[in-house]
């Protein structure tokens, strides 16, 4: 599931996000002075951005284990508390998908996260007796691609707020360049800026496409990926040249021709694109809002003369 050899180890060697590394390098060089755990750290922003990623290089540079679990995965308050009383002093705790951890299993992190420490309640009724156990000091790391859906008490108890944002262009094509030397695959200049360009500001879009463009490289070339190859694949996999994907035509043809280009409400567009309306605010929809192919008003969402533009509709009045 882990590729590691894929993702970055150290701080030096992550691309991007040039004000988060500034800032972490930081509060990691503090904290190891002082010789302390870092404090509770949360990563949001739309996926694919590297949260796993810098959340891995974060524990390696604090030179502790990586521990990584995520909301879902977490059933009961039980699961959660056997992870933190199995974690060794100064471990690094991931929970990915942070927001979608159920609210009486939230109340288990609150003293852990404060005081390191957990309330177990044993017995039942009027026998029912809490007891505290002492856990080893810990860096909680959260992920989310929405800040805003995490409640207010959780939320406060992180120490460090990062907010990562999409690549530009240069950084996602040193991104190309790096996972190609790790693939040990030969690229062009031109086709590593075109794969780049067509990856929505994502190092995870822009490594998928590495690895098919370099199928076809090696299928149908000689294994070197050469700008008209990388073109000629790209088309192949019906990639736009903004990056746009099958399921992002369909939902803005959709707001275009069946809504008059909005506003149109999220549901509606939901269920007339069959997609679920939290993977669309989630996934599809922040890079449209990013590249001004949509915009968010009080009656719903409109698509932008940008996008008829792109798709070639005329402007209406
Ligand atoms: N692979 C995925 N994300 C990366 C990043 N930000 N820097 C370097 N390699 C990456």
């Amino acid at each position: 599931q882990f590729e590691f050899s894929l993702r970055p180890q150290k701080l030096a060697q992550y691309i991007g996000q040039a004000q988060v590394k500034k800032n972490l390098s930081v509060f990691i060089e503090a904290a190891r002075q002082r010789g302390e755990c870092l404090d509770h750290v949360l990563l949001y922003g739309p996926p694919g951005l590297g949260k796993t990623t810098l959340a891995a290089v974060i524990a390696n540079e604090m030179g502790v284990n990586f521990r990584m679990t995520s909301g879902p995965a977490i059933e009961r308050p039980g699961d959660l508390a056997a992870i933190l009383n199995g974690l060794e002093p100064g471990d690094v705790l991931f929970i990915d998908e942070i927001h979608r951890l159920p609210r009486a299993i939230e109340e288990v992190l609150y003293p852990a996260m404060e005081d390191f420490c957990l309330d177990i309640v044993v017995g039942k009724g009027p026998e029912a007796r809490s007891i505290r156990l002492d856990l080893p000091p810990f860096t909680l790391i959260g992920a989310t691609t929405r800040a805003g859906a995490l409640s207010a008490p959780l939320r406060d108890r992180f120490g460090v707020l990062l907010r990562l944002e999409y690549y530009d262009q240069q950084a996602l094509t040193e991104i190309v360049q790096r996972s190609a030397t790790v693939f040990d695959v030969v690229i062009d200049q031109a086709a590593a800026e075109e794969i780049a360009m067509r990856s929505r500001g994502t190092p995870r879009i822009v490594n998928r496409l590495l690895k098919r463009v370099r199928d076809f490289a090696q299928v149908l070339g000689d294994g070197a990926i050469t700008s008209e190859l990388s073109h000629q694949a790209l088309e192949l996999l019906q990639v736009d040249v903004k990056g746009l994907d099958h399921i992002d035509r369909k939902l803005l043809e959709s707001i275009i021709e069946r809504f008059r280009g909005g506003p149109v409400g999220l549901d509606t567009i939901s269920a007339s694109i069959g997609e679920e309306a939290l993977t669309i605010e989630d996934v599809y929809e922040p890079y449209l809002l990013q590249i001004g192919f949509i915009q968010r008003t009080p009656r719903g969402r409109i698509a932008t003369p940008l996008a008829y533009e792109h798709f070639g509709y005329e402007i209406p009045e």
